[in-house]
């Protein structure tokens, strides 16, 4: 789970062992959730020895609705402290042409716990070099990816496998699950972290994009050490494989990613091929879930999908985003004692 000891960057350090430590303690934490006892306590989490509480700083260059809040929302339930720089690129002097590592090792130096890092990934390696910094100069901060431009978002990815898991418990563990995951494969970091990390499950997995947007080939070719199989197969529709699949896992185009400008007429064909429509939910099982990131464009459309539909579980996955990045947040001041 952790990246020497103590930091969380990629969906590569996470042992199968470890998903389901970070499963169960979420199930703890949202039984704890559940009385005024249990949140005193959960209170008491991020505390050093001597009752100082932790200090957190959000370090945002991209744009966050739901990671931003949830690490918030995560640090106050736990009785940490924060603060935010919600917009880095412009505000810190990153603008100024300075190093990555010079604007992590500043905000180690004023004495943080935790950096949570979002990067928009123009540099490479943008969380590995935060994290070897903090071991460079022996700061005892963590970083944690909030999102590192098109590479890896390990976090969300703790968060969607414990809601398949929530769901599907033993048949995931067993891998005997099928997954699909469709649109912008090739850009979709939430969907990289996710395959990465069924390594350690096995079962089916299902890219379904068009012809030129696949799934970078490290990650296609990633093998990692788990001894179970996982089959990773290309497909440009999602009709062949309506009947099988047990989660449909639906992103945005990632307009920011791409050279291009964003063109209407294009996401318009993707929304009809990589979209949720009436014709797909009708094809599809009803036991499957249908998952997303979000934010969703049009790909997911309507006011309340959830609402017409209960296979839409994405408020789900807001929810439990905030339960495991508690989890996370708690298992890491258990490592660090
Ligand atoms: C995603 C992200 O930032 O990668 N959102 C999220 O963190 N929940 C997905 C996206 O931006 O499309």
């Amino acid at each position: 789970m952790f990246y020497k000891k103590k930091h969380i960057i990629s969906a590569r350090h996470f042992s199968r062992e470890d998903l389901i430590t970070a499963f169960r303690k979420s199930d703890y934490i949202r039984e704890m959730m559940t009385s005024s006892l249990g949140r005193r306590q959960l209170a008491e989490t991020l505390k050093h020895s001597d009752g100082r509480p932790w200090r957190a700083k959000i370090m945002f260059d991209e744009p966050s609705t739901r990671t931003m809040e949830s690490f918030l929302e995560a640090c106050d339930t736990l009785g940490a402290k924060w603060r935010t720089n919600t917009n880095m690129k412009q505000t810190s002097s990153m603008a100024k042409g300075e190093s990555l590592e010079d604007t992590v090792d500043m905000s180690a130096l004023y004495g943080y716990d935790v950096l949570i890092f979002r990067h928009d990934g123009r540099e490479k390696n943008a969380m590995r070099r935060a994290a070897d910094t903090m071991e460079a100069y022996g700061h005892p901060t963590s970083i944690i990816s909030a999102g590192e431009g098109n590479v890896e978002h390990p976090t969300q990815m703790v968060l969607d496998l414990y809601t398949v898991w929530r769901e599907f418990g033993d048949e995931m563990e067993h891998g005997k699950l099928t997954y699909a995951f469709v649109g912008d494969i090739a850009d979709s970091r939430t969907i990289h972290s996710d395959i990465i990390a069924l390594r350690n499950f096995g079962g089916t997995v299902f890219t379904v994009s068009s012809r030129d947007n696949n799934l970078p080939k490290k990650i296609l070719h990633y093998r990692g050490k788990s001894p179970v199989q996982l089959s990773v197969t290309k497909m440009e529709s999602w009709e062949e494989i309506a009947s099988e699949v047990d989660v449909w896992y639906f992103t945005r185009l990632q307009h920011e990613r791409k050279s291009a400008p964003p063109n209407p007429e294009f996401e318009k064909q993707y929304i009809t091929a990589y979209g949720v429509n009436d014709h797909f939910l009708s094809e599809i099982r009803r036991s499957a879930i249908i998952m997303h990131p979000l934010p969703r464009g049009g790909e997911i459309s309507g006011k309340y999908p959830s609402l017409a539909d209960s296979r839409i579980v994405y408020r789900k996955q807001v929810y439990n985003g905030w339960i495991c990045r508690m989890a996370l947040l708690s298992l890491l001041r258990e490592a660090r004692q």
